[in-house]
């Protein structure tokens, strides 16, 4: 490793960082990360701390999971890089595709199509929705709905069903055909609604007007997360996701449940979509398939859309659409040890007792603190505290006493991520009660300083 000096010398001068001004990693320079045990991130000053973040979202099982590592480096031994296009594929995809089937099987998802990620998976997720019309022969829908507020990763199609303007103004004209219905975010919503159920109700009679304004027969699939994460952790009433289920279903609309974030246990539950009792008909699925450790995604496809396509004979269903990287054999080596661990330490569970453990104590620093205007979370280790300059009209606040709470939290012991108003968290799935007790700890001075 290069000393620290030069390190945080050259710092940003030559990345551009994902979202981020590039004139801001300038002048704020990031936290250079060098090493990482268990659940706490070292920085090029030997300083460490709890990650908050969990990576993104994806180091469900920490950085030490060391038969990830023993998998990734035995497989590089083996079969570094063999492509799956047409006529080869390699061991390991092969037997990972059996234990997705198997890992899937209460979802009613019963194939896979591999990517690179999270955003690649959208991206198939939304051409293998309009080409499943297409075999059937309703080449007319081609239209995707989805939730302002959502994050769908950053591809044009993504980008396009995204719900957040950050993400879309300076990259439009976006994908055609693609509209938006409000999200059933109680803190702030068009109907002025503050209980949960009665929110879910009116979303639902919103994508109900929209199909109908839009003629059910252009519609190809509703896109949603079961817990909005990157918008600011905003989970629905628990009648929401049954609820679009029955609309789409009504209206032969595909359902893509975008669990990019939420398979494998984050949410206390092995997908999001169980955790609701609904099937979708495709679900995005990425990060935590490998740990984060290897660059990977699956879109899982239920067995009645898979028919669609295998039974096929006029040759629509041959499928244009694919990655050089689909189906890598390290990721798939990562993935299979990763899927393995991950129902060997049943997370759930833990991310359900954590879960709760850090709700409750992020809900008595809102107590505490006037800034924190709505705290959200309640389903696994996925919360959010949305922080504004007055609790009474919800004014937003500025980036420098977000900044402040950041800072501070992490000089006193725990990583947390800023998002716009937002303070997200997304640990690692196995943290420990102390663990929990060191991120809130380290908030509260956060809070206090910037107060
Ligand atoms: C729900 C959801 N979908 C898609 C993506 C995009 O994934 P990636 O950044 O791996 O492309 C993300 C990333 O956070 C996400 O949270």
């Amino acid at each position: 490793m290069k000393d620290s000096n030069f390190l945080k010398e050259m710092n940003a001068k030559s990345v551009w960082h994902p979202m981020a001004h590039p004139a801001d990693s300038h002048a704020n320079p990031p936290t250079i990360v060098t090493g990482a045990s268990g659940v706490r991130i070292k920085d090029v000053d030997g300083h460490e701390v709890v990650d908050g973040v969990g990576g993104l979202w994806n180091v469900n099982l920490g950085f030490s999971c060391q038969p990830i590592k023993d998998a990734i480096a035995a497989q590089l031994d083996a079969l570094p890089y063999y492509s799956i296009f047409r006529g080869t594929t390699n061991d390991k995809v092969i037997q990972l595709s059996e234990e997705l089937r198997k890992f899937f099987e209460p979802d009613g998802l019963t194939r896979a199509f591999y990517t690179s990620g999270g955003s690649d998976s959208v991206e198939t997720a939304l051409r293998l929705a309009r080409q499943y019309h297409k075999i059937r022969g309703e080449g007319a829908r081609t239209k995707f709905i989805s939730l302002k507020k959502g994050y769908h990763g950053t591809h044009m199609g993504g980008a396009s069903v995204n719900g957040n303007a950050n993400f879309r103004t300076q990259y439009e004209p976006l994908l055609p055909g693609c509209f938006h219905i409000p999200a059933p975010y109680t803190y702030r919503n068009p109907f002025n609604e503050t209980d949960p159920e009665q929110l879910a109700q009116l979303c639902l009679q919103a994508l109900e007007d929209e199909i109908a304004f839009q003629g059910a027969g252009t519609v190809a699939a509703f896109i949603m997360e079961p817990i909005l994460g990157a918008g600011g952790v905003i989970p629905p009433h628990e009648s929401f996701m049954p609820g679009v289920r029955e609309i789409c279903s009504k209206h032969g609309i595909l359902l893509i449940a975008d669990e990019v974030i939420t398979a494998f246990g984050r949410t206390g539950s092995w997908t999001g979509s169980r955790h609701w009792g609904v099937q979708p008909d495709l679900m995005c699925t990425a990060k935590a398939i490998t740990n984060g450790y290897f660059p990977f995604g699956a879109v899982m496809i239920a067995e009645h859309v898979a028919e669609t396509f295998e039974k096929d004979e006029t040759g629509k269903a041959a499928i244009g659409h694919g990655y050089t990287y689909s189906g890598h054999p390290v990721g798939a080596a990562a993935a299979l040890a990763c899927l393995e661990e991950t129902l060997k330490q049943n997370v759930p569970e833990n991310a359900s007792a954590r879960g709760a453990q850090l709700h409750e104590g992020l809900l008595g620093l809102q107590n505490k603190y006037d800034m924190i205007g709505d705290v959200r979370g309640g389903h696994g280790l996925m919360c959010a505290m949305e922080l504004v300059s007055d609790p009474a009209s919800k004014a937003s606040i500025d980036k420098k006493t977000i900044g402040q709470v950041q800072e501070v939290a992490y000089q006193n012991g725990a990583m947390v991520r800023v998002s716009g108003p937002n303070i997200i968290l997304s640990p690692p799935l196995v943290l420990t009660e102390d663990d929990v007790n060191v991120i809130l700890a380290a908030l509260d001075a956060g809070f206090e300083a910037a107060s």
